[in-house]
């Protein structure tokens, strides 16, 4: 049985990991700070941040946001706290033409379609050389994409290369990567496959650590370095993402396509179906016909 009790020790070292200092205090930050600010205390603590780092910090309760803003008052000199949910934030109207050297996303939730377009255009405002970290729990029983995620890393062949990149980076950094749950957990890769993906297709990401955890389901918290400038491996990772959304195979019905156009002016909407897929073909079908819009034959030119 995956559901496991709460543990609060496990979270500190969780939550250590993804604000450890690896060698640069960070100029532009961004935090989900929460009730206790407690990743922003742990990152000064640990040199990651200090008091003249400009904190980014989003909260989508309102009281909750009351909480953090006092304490922030107190920890640093200049912050911003957005109050309302992320996905509905533009970093750039932030931050101007700076951009993000760490961040700690604590959702502890999950990567659904609507976050993962978002970290589409928003990661391109993070810096070369940045370090980023995530929480999200990782059992994905109701979420649409990290399901559809599972099903396409399973088609072996077809994203070995991928598959085989996450091998290699979590063997890489084994020394900071803890998973406690064994293999019952089906979502623990797709999760981090995905997540670097995105990133993936603005910068070369590679996993530097990774650290499962029980709060109230199980977590996963992980952390990527942003090593250089997107390269060739951007154009798979897009693909796959491309793959692994638009539409929900299992009940056949089409959740929305994430739209790649990079070009960092707002917020992009997710795509709905432009036509409705016809009862005579299965989503597999429709997935690839020329009659349908949002088809990835149309999308990459496929004849
Ligand atoms: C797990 S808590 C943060 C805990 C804190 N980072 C720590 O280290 O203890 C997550 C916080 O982020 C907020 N949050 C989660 N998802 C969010 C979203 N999509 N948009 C805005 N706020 C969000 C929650 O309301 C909550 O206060």
């Amino acid at each position: 049985m995956l559901t496991k009790q709460w543990n609060g020790s496990e979270k500190v070292l969780a939550r250590v990991s993804a604000t450890a200092n690896k060698g640069k205090t960070s100029k532009v930050a961004l935090f989900l700070p929460g009730n206790s600010c407690l990743c922003v205390r742990t990152a000064l603590a640990q040199g990651t941040i200090d008091e003249d780092t400009f904190i980014i910090a989003i909260e989508q309760d309102k009281k909750t946001a009351n909480v953090i803003r006092r304490q922030l008052k107190t920890l640093v000199k200049r912050f911003h706290l957005h109050v309302g949910p992320i996905i509905e934030t533009h970093l750039p109207d932030f931050i101007g033409n700076k951009k993000i050297d760490f961040a700690f996303l604590d959702f502890c939730g999950n990567l659904d379609i609507k976050l993962v377009q978002w970290l589409l255009y928003q990661s391109g405002s993070f810096s070369v050389g940045a370090q980023v970290a995530f929480t999200f729990c990782t059992l994905g029983r109701a979420n649409n994409f990290i399901k559809e995620t599972e099903w396409e890393l399973n088609r072996k062949h077809k994203w070995l290369g991928i598959k085989k990149s996450i091998d290699n980076q979590l063997s890489a950094a084994y020394s900071t990567v803890l998973f406690r749950y064994g293999s019952e957990n089906r979502f623990r890769i797709p999760t981090i496959t995905a997540i670097w993906a995105i990133l993936s297709c603005h910068f070369k990401t590679r996993v530097s650590s990774c650290i499962e955890y029980c709060d109230s389901s199980p977590m996963i918290m992980v952390k990527f370095d942003l090593v250089g400038p997107k390269n060739k491996v951007s154009k798979n990772a897009r693909r796959f993402l491309e793959y692994c959304s638009c539409f929900d195979r299992l009940s056949g019905s089409d959740f929305g396509c994430l739209d790649f156009d990079d070009t960092q002016t707002k917020v992009k909407p997710i795509r709905v179906a432009a036509v409705e897929r016809p009862s005579h073909l299965s989503p597999q079908q429709w997935a690839w016909h020329i009659n349908n819009p949002n088809s990835i034959r149309n999308r990459y030119h496929v004849t």
